[in-house]
């Protein structure tokens, strides 16, 4: 059996720690908005370079609120990607807002800013919530241009991304860094994820990071006195406790997931499969922390063919994301309709996730090769 993911590997190496970190909470008895908030607040922030992170209960949450505190009204439009998890393009409306699908480049997975630009030059937008999807970074000096030219907001959803970087002239910068607002996710799937639920807002503007913190605690500054109506919506202690551990590892583990992609891509280039995977371009910057590792087939066709043999080869696989956003039931009222974004809805027919997590070993990613070449040569 090879998982697509697993966290049991990871907590046998770490277990001692773990534990010692959540008797320490348990112990010391404050478990709502303690030390270990403000300590993985301050942790995250620093990491990333914005001066607040404000830790919220879930990585949709984070977008939910992130939006209403970067004060977007009722009939706001905000441009997002039809190619990612529900939560991006479900904040918008939940805001009241209305969410305007662009579609992908074909090679990244991200949003194509160009085509951003097209509808910016006509409408009046509220903002952007760009994804850095699977992990790899959204062009970072086309955000800020677009941000910089036509004065919109930009929230950056980083719940795959924690980590990667990009270039803003000359300099590396972190995903997460060049947005009004951005958000994570500590999902426990995620490349710093907890045992449970978690998320987090970071944030340069004084404004938003306080009115995050309201936002999340119903809207009080001061308890039982609500300016606004708000959210229960904290991260707990024990998360907290449990990811300031993890957070100490996490770069050597995106280093690891950097390996695994980059051993897969030799496999796959020396074995010349009719497959199309993540290149590993030499750059001096992690462009791509591979939260995911997606490979992509001619055909649908093709791709259950290879899933279904894998599967059978107790090799564990995922289609990110089988319905594009535009087309979900959900969301017919806004009108869109099979077509409109023919990159998204093919990439929802064609790819595949492969096993990826720190503690893969090069035989699994062998084997799991070894089963994609035996499928594709099935009749
Ligand atoms: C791109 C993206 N945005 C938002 C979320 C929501 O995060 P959470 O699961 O923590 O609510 C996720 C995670 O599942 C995600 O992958």
């Amino acid at each position: 059996m090879i998982p697509l993911f697993d966290l049991t590997r990871q907590y046998k190496e770490i277990k001692d720690e773990i534990l010692d970190a959540l008797n320490k909470v348990i112990e010391n008895g404050r478990v709502i908005l303690g030390e270990e908030v403000e300590k993985l607040e301050n942790n995250i922030a620093k990491f990333i370079g914005v001066k607040y992170g404000i830790g919220v209960a879930s990585g949709s949450d984070a977008l939910v609120i992130a939006l209403r505190a970067m004060d977007i009204k009722e009939g706001d439009k905000v441009i997002t990607t039809p190619y990612t998890f529900f939560a991006t393009a479900s904040a918008i409306i939940r805001n009241k807002g209305i969410p305007i699908f662009v579609d992908v480049d074909k090679n990244t997975y991200n949003i194509d800013l160009n085509q951003v630009e097209k509808i910016l030059k006509n409408e009046k937008i509220f903002g952007i919530i760009p994804v850095h999807l699977f992990g790899q970074t959204v062009d970072l000096e086309g955000l800020s241009y677009l941000k910089e030219k036509y004065g919109i907001k930009i929230l950056e959803d980083c719940a795959q991304s924690i980590g990667s970087e990009g270039i803003i002239k000359g300099q590396i910068k972190k995903s997460g860094s060049v947005g009004d607002a951005a958000i994570f996710s500590f999902f426990p799937t995620k490349n710093l994820g907890t045992y449970g639920d978690g998320g987090m807002i970071v944030t340069n503007d004084e404004n938003i990071y306080e009115k995050s913190k309201v936002l999340r605690v119903h809207g009080s500054k001061k308890k039982y006195y609500h300016e606004i109506v708000g959210y229960n919506s904290r991260l707990d202690e024990i998360h907290a406790a449990i990811l300031n551990v993890k957070f100490k590892y996490l770069e050597e583990w995106t280093e690891k997931r950097i390996n695994i992609a980059s051993t897969y891509a030799n496999y796959f280039d020396n074995w010349k499969l009719s497959l199309k995977y993540p290149k590993i371009l030499k750059k001096s910057f992690k462009y791509h922390v591979f939260h995911q590792y997606v490979i992509e087939f001619e055909n649908n066709k093709i791709r259950e063919k290879v899933k279904n043999h894998l599967q059978d080869k107790g090799i564990g696989t995922s289609i990110y994301y089988p319905i594009p956003l535009h087309l979900q039931k959900c969301f017919e009222n806004l009108g869109y309709k099979k077509g409109d974004l023919p990159v998204a809805e093919n990439l929802s027919q064609t790819t595949l996730a492969l096993p990826i997590f720190p503690e893969l070993t090069k035989n699994e990613i062998e084997k799991i090769v070894l089963e994609i070449k035996n499928a594709l040569e099935e009749d």
